[in-house]
């Protein structure tokens, strides 16, 4: 059995995994091309870049529509604002994901309601969701996680029984289907994020997909500072910003968009011999397949850490930090119960919306949603999409360093309280501290 690195011993992998974001000379000439053009911006909306990006990237997933924004975050909250939902009324949200799926919704003066998640796909679990619905539910946002889509079946299947909108939060899930049909088509609306980690980027950004006009119309106005659209078929008048997105930015689109197909069948390949070189492996569960995942599409390689009951085995915490220390880039706490994260901090002072027209407001510190706890705080362990654009061998060095750690865990749980610094961070949280130092 060999030492761990945490411990002192010799990495597994010394050498780094491939660079992100991805880029090449036809990217470079393209954008000094836009550069030269002396069009930057994002007006008229959308320019003629935007509007031909936005065709391929619709058709891509099968829809009808596409505009840039600004970024995922927004491209939530106009999305929701399309669609009238307003003040007071309830959103549900998985309780698992980035904060911004569920601060979109407090940004529009809704609710957000925190259903579980299903412990096969960490995604939005439908039973809960059908317990969380109210008479002042209008939406569902089933976020597509990690390696994941939500059970889109059952969750069209409730919002019609309801009659709930539904946004699909497809920030992680760019080039990926369920049963053929492309992320973002399925629900009324999709969003999608363009940020610096994400499968295509700009830097920042985001992208919403629609099939009806009437949607895509409404959201040129909203993110087009109340302009009316550029056909203007409904005559809408709203209030709108401006959330465009620049064609600075659309310009690195265009070859993220052409590279995304190969990158996705890359990673694909080799996720799958992930789950391969670790079955067996005790400790580790592997996410079951989704049958109806017919393209899948990996943001993160998600994987559960599940020691024996009775097994002399430290936290998940360590268990990542030993991961790291192999040389393998990986986190636990990269999301939260978002109810429970500092970044989602809402209270009735600050929005008011969670006491309007209730005896009692809505109180997030009594929220309990077990399954995204424990995949939070105890189990879930991360890979980044970045790992999975080398060769072969890149995941046989991960799968040779998950099983170093596996083999040594007792090992490591006798370190556990001399290793207790940083034992309950996640990497994500670690680089927070790091950058809190400099201030
Ligand atoms: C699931 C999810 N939803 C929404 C967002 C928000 O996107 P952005 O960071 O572009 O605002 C992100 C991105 O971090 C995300 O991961």
């Amino acid at each position: 059995m060999s030492k761990l690195a945490i411990l002192g011993g010799e990495p597994v992998r010394r050498a780094p995994f491939q660079p992100w974001p991805q880029f090449d000379s036809a990217d470079l000439e393209f954008l000094q091309k836009v550069v030269e053009s002396r069009h930057w911006g994002g007006y008229p909306y959308p320019t003629p870049l935007a509007a031909k990006f936005c065709e391929d990237f619709a058709a891509m997933h099968g829809a009808r529509y596409a505009l840039p924004v600004v970024n995922g975050t927004v491209a939530i909250t106009v999305a929701l604002q399309t669609l009238g939902v307003g003040f007071g009324d309830e959103v549900i949200v998985p309780a698992y994901t980035w904060d911004g799926t569920a601060t979109a919704v407090l940004a529009m003066g809704a609710v957000p309601i925190f259903a579980d998640i299903d412990p096969d796909t960490y995604c939005l679990d439908p039973e809960s969701v059908r317990q969380a619905i109210t008479a002042r539910t209008k939406a569902i946002v089933p976020v597509h996680l990690a390696m994941r889509f939500a059970d889109m079946d059952a969750l069209v299947e409730i919002a019609a029984q309801h009659h709930l909108f539904v946004v699909e939060d497809c920030a992680h899930a760019h080039g990926g289907a369920y049963r053929g049909r492309g992320a973002g088509s399925i629900g009324d609306l999709g969003t999608f994020s363009l940020q610096e980690s994400k499968l295509m980027t700009s830097g920042e950004g985001g992208l919403i997909l629609t099939n009806q006009l009437e949607h895509y119309e409404a959201l040129q106005t909203l993110i087009n500072c109340g302009r009316a659209s550029l056909t203007d078929q409904f005559g809408k008048r709203m209030l709108g910003l401006n959330y465009r997105l620049t064609d600075l930015q659309i310009a690195l689109l265009f070859g993220q968009l052409r590279r995304l197909p190969e990158l996705r069948e890359k990673r694909a390949r080799h996720a799958a011999l992930l789950t391969e070189l670790l079955a067996g492996t005790p400790a580790i569960r592997t996410l079951p397949p989704q049958p109806a995942l017919t393209s899948p599409t990996h943001y993160c390689y998600v994987f559960q850490y599940r020691p024996a009951a009775g097994q002399p085995a430290p936290h998940r915490d360590l268990f990542v930090a030993a991961l790291e220390a192999e040389g393998i880039p990986c986190d636990g706490r990269f999301y939260e119960a978002v109810y429970r994260s500092d970044l989602f901090y809402a209270t009735p002072q600050n929005c008011p919306q969670l006491a309007w027209q209730r005896a009692e407001p809505v109180d997030y510190s009594q929220c309990h949603c077990p399954v995204a706890e424990c995949a939070a705080y105890e189990e879930s362990v991360w890979l980044f999409q970045f790992e999975f654009l080398g060769c072969e061998q890149d995941i046989r060095d991960i799968a040779a360093a998950i099983q170093k750690v596996v083999e040594n865990l007792e090992v490591l749980a006798r370190q556990d309280a001399a290793l207790a610094g940083i034992k309950a961070m996640g990497r994500a949280q670690r680089a927070r501290v790091e950058r809190a130092k400099n201030y």
